[in-house]
C-alpha cells in the first residue's frame, strides 16, 4: 500500500542532526557521510539542522547559536554541497513548528509515551521534563512531511520516529480521506548504523555521554583521536577471521565496524586482513585511518568556523529554499483540515 501512494510523490530526501552538542564519529558515520553520498542522485536532497529539537532540553542561548553554526560547518565539510543540497536551521522555516501543532492532533499521547529516546532521557522524572520532549516525535514526522519526504538517511536509533513518522502520516491520511502525505522510508544502511560507545560496547556512541572518551568528536585533533583509540574498551582476545565470531565481543565487534566505515570495506575484508592479531597491532591502525578519514573534516570544519557570516549567508539561502517548498504543503495541509483561508 506504501508503494501505490508513494509513486504518486517525487523522490525527496530529507534528512536532520540536533545541535545539542558537538557531532561525533557516530553522526559522521551513520549519517553525514550518508547524506553526502546521497547527493545529485535520483532525488532532491533537504538537509536541516534541527535547533527546535535541540530546545526540548535547556540550551545556553550564546552556546546554541554557535552550535548551530559548528553542525553547518560540520554538514559542509562532510561534503554535503549547499549547491546542491538544501542546507539550513529548522528555527528559520516556521512551517516545521505549524504542521508540528497540526500534528499534535493527530498523534496520540500514547504513542509519544511508548517512544525510546523519551523514556531515556525523561528517566524517572516524566511529569517534569519540558512538553516538548514528549512532543518531540510529532515535531519531527513534521518536519519530514512537510516536504513530503520519500526517504530518511538515519541511525538505527531513529527507527522508531520513523515508524511513528509513517503512523501519523497514515492516520492523517485515514482521517480526512486522502492521499496527502507519502509513507516514508527509512534508510537505515551501511555498517555504521549504530557505532557504540568506546568506553561501553552496550551503549551508543552519543554527544551527550559524560564521558568525553566514549566517543570521538569531529573537532579532536589527530593525538586525540589516537588517544581514544588507544584506550577504548577491548578485549584480550585475537582478531577472528569473520564477522560471525564476534557477536559476543561487542566492543571488538564496533572497532572493526568503524574501521570498514572509514574504509568503505566489509567488515568481512576488514578481518581477513587481521586474523589473528590482537588489538596491539589493530588500535594503531584503525587510529590511523580514522585520523585519516577525520583530520580534513576537522580541518575544513574550522576554515568554515573562520567566516561565521559566511555560514550564516548560506543558512539564510537554504531557508529560502526550503520555505518554498514547504510552505505550499503546508497550505494544502490546513485546506485539508478545514482551516478557512481568509488570506491570499
Ligand atoms: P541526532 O541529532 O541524535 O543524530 C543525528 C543523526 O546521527 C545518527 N547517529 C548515529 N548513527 C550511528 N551511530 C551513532 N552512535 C549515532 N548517533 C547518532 C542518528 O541516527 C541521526 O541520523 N531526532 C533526530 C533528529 C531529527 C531528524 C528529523 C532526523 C529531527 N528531525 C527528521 C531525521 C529526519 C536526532 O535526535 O538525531
Amino acid at each position: 500500500m506504501s508503494d501505490q501512494i508513494n509513486a504518486q510523490f517525487r523522490p525527496r530526501i530529507f534528512s536532520g542532526i540536533q545541535p545539542s552538542g558537538g557531532l561525533t564519529l557516530g553522526n559522521y558515520l551513520g549519517a553525514l557521510k550518508r547524506f553526502a553520498a546521497l547527493q545529485g542522485d535520483k532525488a532532491e536532497t533537504i538537509y536541516c539542522i534541527v535547533d527546535l529539537h535541540a530546545i526540548t532540553v535547556w540550551q545556553d542561548p550564546e552556546v546554541l547559536r554557535a552550535r548551530i553554526r559548528e553542525a553547518a560547518a560540520a554538514f559542509m565539510a562532510a561534503g554535503v554541497d549547499p549547491a546542491q543540497s538544501i542546507l539550513f536551521n529548522q528555527s528559520q522555516v516556521s512551517a516545521h513548528a505549524e504542521m508540528a501543532w497540526l500534528f499534535n492532533t493527530v498523534a496520540r499521547v500514547g504513542w509519544m509515551y511508548r517512544m525510546t529516546q523519551f523514556k531515556d532521557k525523561a528517566g524517572k522524572n516524566t511529569e517534569n521534563v519540558s512538553l516538548g520532549l514528549l512532543a518531540y516525535p510529532a515535531l519531527m514526522a513534521a518536519d519530514i512531511l512537510t516536504y513530503q519526504a520519500t526517504a530518511v538517511p538515519v541511525g538505527e536509533d531513529q527507527k522508531q520516529h520513523l515508524e511513528l513518522t509513517r503512523d501519523i502520516a497514515a492516520k492523517f491520511n485515514h482521517d480526512y480521506g486522502v492521499e496527502h502525505f507519502p509513507i516514508t522510508e527509512p534508510l537505515i544502511e551501511g555498517v555504521a548504523t549504530r557505532v557504540m560507545s568506546l568506553r561501553d560496547g552496550s551503549k551508543k556512541m552519543s554527544k551527550s555521554d559524560p564521558s568525553d572518551a566514549s566517543r570521538i568528536n569531529l573537532t579532536d585533533d589527530a593525538d586525540t583521536i589516537a588517544q581514544k583509540i588507544r584506550k577504548a574498551r577491548t578485549d584480550a582476545e585475537p582478531l577472528p577471521g569473520q564477522m560471525d565470531a564476534l557477536k559476543d565481543r561487542p566492543e571488538a565487534k564496533n572497532l572493526v565496524n568503524i574501521y570498514a566505515a572509514l574504509t568503505d570495506e566489509t567488515p568481512d575484508q576488514v578481518l581477513a586482513r587481521f586474523e589473528g592479531q590482537g588489538f596491539g597491532a589493530f588500535k594503531p591502525a584503525l587510529a590511523e585511518v580514522a585520523v585519516e578519514a577525520l583530520s580534513p573534516i576537522t580541518r575544513r570544519m574550522a576554515e568554515f568556523m573562520a567566516d561565521p557570516a559566511q555560514i550564516d549567508a548560506i543558512l539564510a539561502d537554504g531557508s529560502a529554499r526550503a520555505d518554498a517548498v514547504a510552505t505550499p504543503i503546508l497550505e494544502r495541509t490546513k485546506d485539508i483540515m478545514g482551516l478557512l483561508r481568509t488570506r491570499a
